[in-house]
């Protein structure tokens, strides 16, 4: 099973569109996906169509337990409309995991304790991210293999991604191999200046860690979500989806070719 988290500190920026688009991409090529909602707001669980203040049982129930069960784990996921996404909800009670147990030895490593137990279970792991940088984002980073960063190509996204990579940098500290990240350009419109100007001083700054192409501003997203299916399933023809594709293919190749440099 592979772990992906979508990171970034600002909010809006296409962190939970990137995790539904590349999850409806990939459970209609037949791979088994589970997707994790850290985020209090609960955005993804909502997408998947589920209220999550009616919920018996959410991710919050996996941080009661420092050391969750595969049993406590396949409790808690939920079956989505859509083949091959299963989900793992969020819940307003998130919020105040901060508080109550934001210095307690461990709780960075619940979430990978946990994807540990059922990693059999899935090809993908996606976690969306909460725009705080807290015991949620601490958990989603420590436990997965890559971290995408959304980045949206309009004026001052680059102080906040400096932020981002800066927080990455100290959470870099307590992990061995480090960090692979990616950055995804999106809502890209290039018709703007801000749009071009911004993708070019991400490419500046950052150089290979940016995914060549972009993620095209498309309508059909919103009215995705609107309609709780994955961009994909409801517009397979479309922009944004091709670009998700795409993304795809890089990720695919650019972790082929990270293997090969592992191997003896
Ligand atoms: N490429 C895009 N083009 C147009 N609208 C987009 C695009 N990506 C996301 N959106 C819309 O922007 C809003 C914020 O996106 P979202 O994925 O919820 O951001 P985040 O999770 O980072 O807060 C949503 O209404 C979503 O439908
Ligand atoms: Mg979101």
């Amino acid at each position: 099973m592979r772990v992906w988290t979508v990171a970034n500190q600002k909010g809006g920026v296409g962190k939970t569109t990137t995790v539904v688009s590349l999850a409806g991409i990939l459970a209609q090529r037949g791979k088994r996906v589970l997707l994790i909602d850290t985020d209090p707001h609960a955005s993804l669980t909502a997408y998947l169509d589920y209220d999550s203040d009616g919920l018996d049982a959410t991710l919050y129930e996996l941080f009661q337990a420092p050391r969750p069960s595969a049993e406590l784990v396949k409790e808690i996921t939920l079956k989505t409309k859509f083949e091959n996404i299963h989900l793992l909800p969020a819940s307003i009670t998130l919020a105040t995991l901060d508080r109550i147990m934001g210095n307690r030895e461990g709780m960075g490593l619940v979430l990978k304790r946990a994807l540990l137990q059922i990693q059999d279970h899935y090809d993908y792991a996606i976690i969306d991210c909460p725009p705080v940088l807290g015991v949620m984002m601490v958990n989603a980073v420590a436990a997965s293999d890559r971290i995408l960063v959304p980045v949206q190509t309009e004026f001052l996204a680059l102080k906040g991604l400096e932020r981002m990579m800066k927080t990455f940098e100290i959470m870099q500290r307590s992990k061995k191999e480090g960090f692979k990240y990616t950055i995804v350009p999106t809502m890209f419109d290039k018709r703007t200046r801000a749009s071009l100007m911004t993708l070019k001083s991400v490419k500046e700054q950052y150089g290979e860690a940016v995914w060549p192409s972009v993620i095209p501003i498309d309508t059909k997203f919103r009215d995705a979500s609107l309609l709780h299916v994955p961009p994909s399933i409801y517009a397979p023809g479309s922009r944004g989806t091709y670009a998700y594709q795409t993304l795809l293919q890089f990720l695919d190749a650019l972790e082929k070719k990270e293997q090969l440099e592992r191997a003896p």
